[in-house]
């Protein structure tokens, strides 16, 4: 129950670095938090930074998710849950983080949207569905040049191909239930977004197919 609770509290402090305040400050001098969406993310410090901080901050939050959700192994390891009841925990630590990255505790409870962080979560426990997230996302963003809406529209895509998918099928229905309601989080840190995207006022990326604008 001791490696349980150390865990789990791990997993929300491993969530809770603000990798985007953190290289803003540390680097730039400023708090990306202040510029462009506002939001401690990859998205805002590739927009407000470029390209190198940007790709940085979305590795390390994207590892942050792969790394707290792995840490139920070392459940396993320890013989304090069997191996059946991986799945539980895999979610609780991986939720933990994303919870830890969207409300971090060493930055007044204001961190990014959870995408990235998610998305390292659903690598380590389903790594197949967690490339065709990414392939949806990315099809979204050339199709539309909204990241909130690829992030959005990628998150949702988790949970349906869970219940879609045959393979995908998981051994245990909480995974789809979790991701449902891990989309809907999503959904909710993105309601800003939600409201420039109907206002027609969202931010769009300069990127297209054929590298021509
Ligand atoms: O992952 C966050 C992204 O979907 C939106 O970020 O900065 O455009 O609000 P931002």
């Amino acid at each position: 129950i001791l490696w349980i609770i150390g865990l789990l509290l791990a997993a929300y402090l491993i969530g809770s670095i603000a990798t985007a305040v953190w290289v803003s400050k540390r680097f730039y001098g400023m708090d990306v938090r202040e510029y462009g969406s506002k939001n401690g993310g990859a998205t805002n410090t590739f927009r407000v930074l470029g390209k190198k901080p940007g790709t940085f901050v979305l590795l390390f939050d994207v590892l942050k998710g792969w790394i707290a959700t792995s840490l139920a192994h070392i459940l396993v390891q320890v013989q304090a849950i069997s191996p059946e009841n991986l799945i539980y925990y895999q979610l609780a630590f991986g939720i933990l983080a994303v919870i830890g990255h969207v409300f971090p505790i060493y930055v007044g409870f204001k961190g990014g949207k959870g995408v990235a962080t998610l998305l390292g979560m659903v690598l380590a426990i389903q790594p197949q569905a967690a490339l065709i997230c990414i392939g949806i996302f990315i099809v979204v963003l050339l199709l539309f040049k909204y990241v909130s809406l690829g992030s959005m529209i990628g998150a949702l895509a988790f949970p349906l191909l869970l219940l879609l998918i045959p393979e995908f099928h998981p051994d245990k229905p909480v995974l789809t239930i979790f991701a449902f309601l891990l989309a809907g989080l999503v959904v909710y840190t993105h309601r800003k977004n939600i409201n420039r995207l109907v206002n027609g006022v969202e931010s769009k990326v300069p990127i297209t197919l054929f590298g021509k604008r």
